[in-house]
């Protein structure tokens, strides 16, 4: 079969698939042999199209960040210096400030052969038959890819699907999600007009264990990190938001102590990046000072964005 051919027969199938989801349905039988099927012409037509979807090699130790901007106060550079906002309509854009540390190789200019709705429905259909984890690829009931505007100005990024996200196919629809869906609709946006991803596209397995979830491992994450760069790439939002520790160490490909980076820009892949606590740990903690801070966080990021920011909003977690 020709490029051209599995192309428009690729773009048909997944067109099919998303009306069905549309229409509600959540799964789809399809047996192990013919997804490894599918997957080998995928894999084959991406490293063709798109190199840079081959795993990343793991950075060199040298060229990671000094520790130094990650054990700076926290408080003290919770803020960048000046309001660095972008409205989209701004030709006087303002670069973000000098962030705290560039902590990956600079951004890599998207050029997708294809358009970018095509190129994203392409890099979708990738992950979503992607076997690198075989194991993670067996247990899975689906991959989670992300959710979301494709042209978002703000993206979250968690660390890995849980039960509740593998049985739905979406990221953060637990309990966490909800948190964190509470959170966005605070900010005045909606779900559908941010994207939300994770470093992780399956669900840890958990052997032997009839539920729980643990930790991704550090090979999960850099065999799943190039599908997360290729949608930020895609996606090119304005301000990144890092949902706790793992999924900074995911991107960063180095253990990360939140509670000292946390409100502190980052800068990865050119984005400004806000490292925050999980909504997972907020709801475990469920200490006030900890909901500030999380929305102190986000309060930069709507800063950043040129979001409107009420009263109310600046006094959310704020004792009486
Ligand atoms: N936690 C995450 O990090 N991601 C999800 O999708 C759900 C929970």
């Amino acid at each position: 079969m020709s490029d051209d051919a599995y192309g428009q027969l690729l773009a048909a199938s997944i067109q099919h698939l998303e009306l069905l989801k549309a229409r509600g349905l959540r799964h789809v039988a399809v047996q192990p042999q013919t997804l490894a099927a599918l997957a080998a012409p995928i894999a084959a037509a991406a490293r063709a199209a798109s190199p840079s979807i081959r795993p990343a090699p793991v950075p060199a130790p040298a060229s990671r960040p000094t520790q130094a901007p990650i054990s700076a106060p926290v408080v003290a550079a919770a803020r960048p210096p000046a309001p660095v906002a972008r409205p989209v309509s701004s030709p006087v854009a303002a670069p973000p400030p000098p962030l705290a540390a560039v902590l990956t190789a600079p951004p890599v200019s998207p050029t997708p052969a294809l358009p970018k709705a095509e190129a994203f429905a392409a890099l979708r259909a990738r992950a979503l038959t992607c076997i690198r984890c075989p194991h993670l690829a067996s247990s899975r009931r689906q991959v989670v890819f992300g959710v979301g505007d494709i042209n978002a100005r703000l993206m979250f990024v968690g660390e890995a699907p849980g039960a509740d996200e593998d049985v739905q196919g979406e990221p953060f629809v637990g309990r966490a999600g909800e948190l964190l869906t509470k959170m966005i609709i605070g900010m005045g946006l909606t779900r559908a007009t941010v994207y939300i991803g994770n470093v992780l596209k399956c669900r840890p397995d958990t052997p032997g264990q009839p539920s729980g979830n643990r930790k991704p491992t550090t090979a999960e994450m850099q065999t799943c990190l190039p599908y997360l760069q290729e949608q930020i790439d895609l996606i090119q939002p304005q301000v990144l938001v890092a949902l706790g520790s793992t999924a900074m160490e995911g991107l960063v490909g180095h253990p990360v102590a939140i509670s000292k980076i946390r409100g502190q820009w980052q800068s990865y892949r050119g984005i400004p990046l806000m490292p925050t606590f999980h909504p997972a740990y907020v709801l475990r903690n469920q200490a006030m000072a900890i909901k500030r801070q999380v929305w102190e966080d986000l309060l930069a990021a709507m800063e950043h964005l040129a979001l409107p920011i009420s009263e109310k909003q600046r006094n959310y977690f704020l004792k009486p």
